[in-house]
């Protein structure tokens, strides 16, 4: 089969694998159908290489049909349409049945210290072999497949592998009050979809802020409010701004869906050494821009968030030794909740929300559709936001 497989930094080629095939009883093979391209899988375009190998196949947004199912998989059959969540969990462990299928005791990665393996997603997650290709093994098929009618376009179910969960945990942590306000920063496909789920959900005002001209535009024309971090001096002038608009107190919770940005990190890493080197008043202009690649938004949502309010976490950072502004945390009382999608939890809530009237707009979410053959062109074009990529769909 075709795969798009790792071989180094921003370099991801489609190239043959082995067909994969039903190894253990609790198996299923699936033919993807449609695969997502994720801002997770540009951490391992750039950033977390070191935990990658050559030949790693990567991706975990996949649907399609079940080809083949094993002896222990008793609610599949071939034929069946299928979304697979991103994580692998067994949903009857301690941790699945507390609603913590990121936590899976039957799949952790105790090797490394992590939890539920994921797929396509570096040793740290249990170099499970991803959904950017042809054909998928999916363990613990008897828990993770979210069966889905024929009929309409793969575009409205695709998400649930990932994008939808994700900004489902997102809003359900900020636990915005009824009538309350919120801010998203990042509003790349999850901290998009989060402004859609916040508002069908009931939050009064959402406040969205990006820095590239079209994924603003595209959250202003739901009815977000937009702020774009370039027409600022500074971060506080930007948290300033938003707070006026609260009656001075900041919004009841802020989510941060950046990250360790991976197309800026980098760089930012690069800053950091030498600002290390260099004498202080040389050095400052370095560090403020150090603050807007990595840290820059978990800060700016600290500043943001009201007193007494909660930051919900979706962005991906992969720092240990990352200093955090413990004072200033105690000190506004802010509740800071954070973790990777725990998707089998949320879909039951989200499917009712997957109709023909598509009130969170799924089925034009994706701005681009392309063959999996192109898959390296995807990856660059969506790092580097270009041609108005937002969300990339790829069709094996
Ligand atoms: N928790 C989970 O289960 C989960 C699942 C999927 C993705 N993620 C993570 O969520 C994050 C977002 O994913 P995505 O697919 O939307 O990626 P993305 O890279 O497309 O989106 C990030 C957005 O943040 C913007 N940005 C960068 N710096 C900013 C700043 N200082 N302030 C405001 N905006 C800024 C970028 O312009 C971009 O639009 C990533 O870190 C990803 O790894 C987490
Ligand atoms: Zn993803
Ligand atoms: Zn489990």
């Amino acid at each position: 089969m075709k795969a798009v497989i790792w071989h180094g930094k921003r370099d991801v080629r489609v190239e043959d694998a082995p067909d994969p095939r039903i190894e253990e009883p609790t198996d299923a093979v699936i033919r993807v159908t449609s695969t997502g391209l994720c801002g997770s899988d540009l951490h391992l375009y750039e950033v977390l290489t070191p935990f990658m190998a050559p030949g790693d196949i990567l991706g975990h947004e996949p649907m399609g049909i079940v080809e083949e199912v094993g002896s222990e998989v008793p609610d599949l059959r071939p034929g069946d349409r299928v979304v697979v969540p991103f994580q692998i969990a067994c949903g009857h462990c301690f941790m699945c049945d507390t609603g913590l299928p990121t936590q899976c005791e039957t799949t952790q990665v105790t090797g490394e210290g992590m939890g539920a393996a994921i797929f396509g997603y570096s040793r740290l997650y249990g170099a499970v072999p991803g959904g950017q290709a042809e054909y998928l093994r999916v363990p613990q098929a008897q828990f993770g497949p979210i069966k889905v009618p024929e009929g309409p376009p793969d575009d409205r179910f695709v998400y649930l592998s990932d994008v939808l969960p994700t900004a489902w945990q997102a809003v359900e942590y900020a636990a915005v009050p009824p009538g309350g306000t919120l801010a998203v920063l990042g509003l790349g496909p999850i901290g998009d979809m989060a402004c859609r789920i916040a508002k069908v959900r009931g939050a009064e005002r959402v406040f969205g802020v990006d820095l590239v001209p079209e994924r603003l535009a595209r959250a202003q024309r739901r009815g977000v409010e937009t702020y774009d971090l370039r027409a600022f001096d500074n971060e506080k002038s930007l948290v300033h701004a938003i707070q006026d608009e609260t009656g001075g107190r900041g919004p009841d919770a802020v989510i941060d869906a950046v990250g360790t940005e991976a197309h800026g990190s980098a760089a930012a890493k690069l800053a950091q050494q030498a600002t290390a080197l260099m004498p202080r008043k040389l050095s400052a202009p370095l560090a403020e821009r150090f603050s807007i690649d990595r840290l820059g938004a978990l800060h700016m949502a600290i500043d943001l968030v009201r007193r007494g309010g909660t930051i919900s976490l979706s962005g991906v950072y992969g720092g240990m030794a990352d200093p955090m502004p413990m004072l200033t945390l105690f000190d506004k009382q802010i509740q800071l909740r954070m973790g990777q999608a725990n998707v089998r939890r949320w879909t039951d809530r989200i499917l009712p929300y997957l109709t023909d009237e598509d009130p969170l707009g799924v089925e034009d979410f994706a701005t681009h559709r392309l063959p999996l053959a192109e898959a390296p062109h995807a990856y660059e074009m969506f790092q580097r936001k270009q041609d108005g990529a937002v969300k990339i769909l790829m069709q094996p």
